[in-house]
């Protein structure tokens, strides 16, 4: 690692489009209605770390609530794929999402509506 030089990589980054990081999503949702208090819990487990508390990004990960993921740009597959297979950072400089093991395609689905329903909350779509 001390041999990488931080501007080589930044201008490298910058060439390949993807040298940003989003904004921080905070926002005030309101009580987490009942059919998505499980998916919560599974998306903070696995995903919150990365992504953030109600997906507003960390330095680690985008905000999922962004016009990036709403369902035009990213369907609900798009979830399925990113957990089984991980991400190549495409969009981002955060690097890539690697797969995430010990998740049932079951779970995968409602953690998707949730960050669904914060999308919606937010106004995203
Ligand atoms: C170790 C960090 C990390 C964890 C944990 C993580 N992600 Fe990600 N994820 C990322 C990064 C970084 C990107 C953005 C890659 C890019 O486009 O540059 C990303 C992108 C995504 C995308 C967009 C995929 C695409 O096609 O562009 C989805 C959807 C996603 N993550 C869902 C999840 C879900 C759901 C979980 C939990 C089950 C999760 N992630 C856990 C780091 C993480």
């Amino acid at each position: 690692m001390s041999r990488l030089r931080p501007g080589v990589l930044a201008a490298g980054l910058a060439l390949a489009g993807c040298s940003e990081r989003a904004p921080r999503m905070e926002f005030e949702p309101g009580p987490v209605p009942a059919e998505h208090v499980a998916a919560e819990r599974l998306f903070d487990a696995n995903c919150a770390r990365c992504h953030g508390q109600r997906a507003a990004g960390t330095d680690a990960g985008p905000p999922l609530v962004h016009q990036y993921y709403e369902p035009a740009h990213h369907a609900d597959i798009a979830f399925q794929r990113a957990v089984a297979f991980g991400v190549q950072a495409h969009h981002w400089s955060y690097g890539p999402m690697p797969p995430i093991a010990g998740l049932e395609e079951s779970e995968v689905e409602r953690i998707t509506a949730y960050v669904r329903w914060l999308q919606r909350k937010a106004g995203v779509f």
